[in-house]
């Protein structure tokens, strides 16, 4: 049998009830469904410090290495931010710092790896700021952005009261990311 389509999801909020966790997660519904193997890290689960070059050797060693290390076999990524003032919130940005201690493998970062991406804002017509800062970090990480990368507006009421409230329309725009991503991951291997 020909091995699964391993994506990494790094994503979500430092809040109880999240709007962008609840995105993430539906994504993942679809990429499993699809038949990948995903592994998700929730930012709020993380709890990872600020960060610098010696975390590695302090208390939270181990997730660092796990994180690395589902980042250094993964196929393709999928990244979840919400906005915070016009860009990507600073938890999620220093989760992605860690990527930092990938600069020296061969080849570095996430080269040639295709990353989907959801920026999750409060505002209606907002979020392509933060989509726009994703963007710029993926490419700046060597990774390639999936095309149907999505910015998504009036995110308060997405998550929470029992679960899934998101428009038939938006479920529409999350598949086809999630076949996008899929696809290219599988192309790209
Ligand atoms: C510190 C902070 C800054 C925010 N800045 C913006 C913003 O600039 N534009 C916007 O549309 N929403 C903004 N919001 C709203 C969040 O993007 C929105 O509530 C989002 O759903 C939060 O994601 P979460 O539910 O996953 O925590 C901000 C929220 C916080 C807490």
């Amino acid at each position: 049998m020909p091995e699964k389509i391993r994506i990494t999801a790094i994503g979500g909020s430092l809040e109880p009830v999240s709007s962008t966790k609840a995105l993430m997660e539906l994504a993942i519904k679809e990429l499993t469904s699809l038949g990948a193997e995903v592994n998700v890290f929730d930012i709020k689960d993380l709890e990872l410090p600020f960060f610098r070059y010696q975390a590695v050797r302090g208390k939270n060693a181990g997730k660092i290495v796990e994180l690395l290390s589902a980042i250094r076999t993964a196929d393709g990524f999928l990244f979840a931010s919400p906005e915070y003032h016009g860009t990507i919130s600073g938890a999620f940005k220093n989760v992605l710092d860690y990527l930092e201690y990938l600069s020296k493998d061969e080849p570095p970062y996430i080269t040639g790896k295709p990353a989907g991406l959801i920026a999750v804002a409060g505002a209606e017509s907002a979020g392509s700021g933060t989509l726009n800062a994703m963007m710029n970090i993926v490419h700046s990480l060597r990774g390639i952005v999936v095309p149907g990368s999505i910015a998504v507006g009036s995110a308060g009421s997405l998550a929470g009261n029992g679960g899934d409230r998101s428009s038939d329309q938006l479920k529409r725009r999350l598949k086809r990311l999630c076949l996008e991503l899929y696809r290219l991951s599988g192309k790209l291997k």
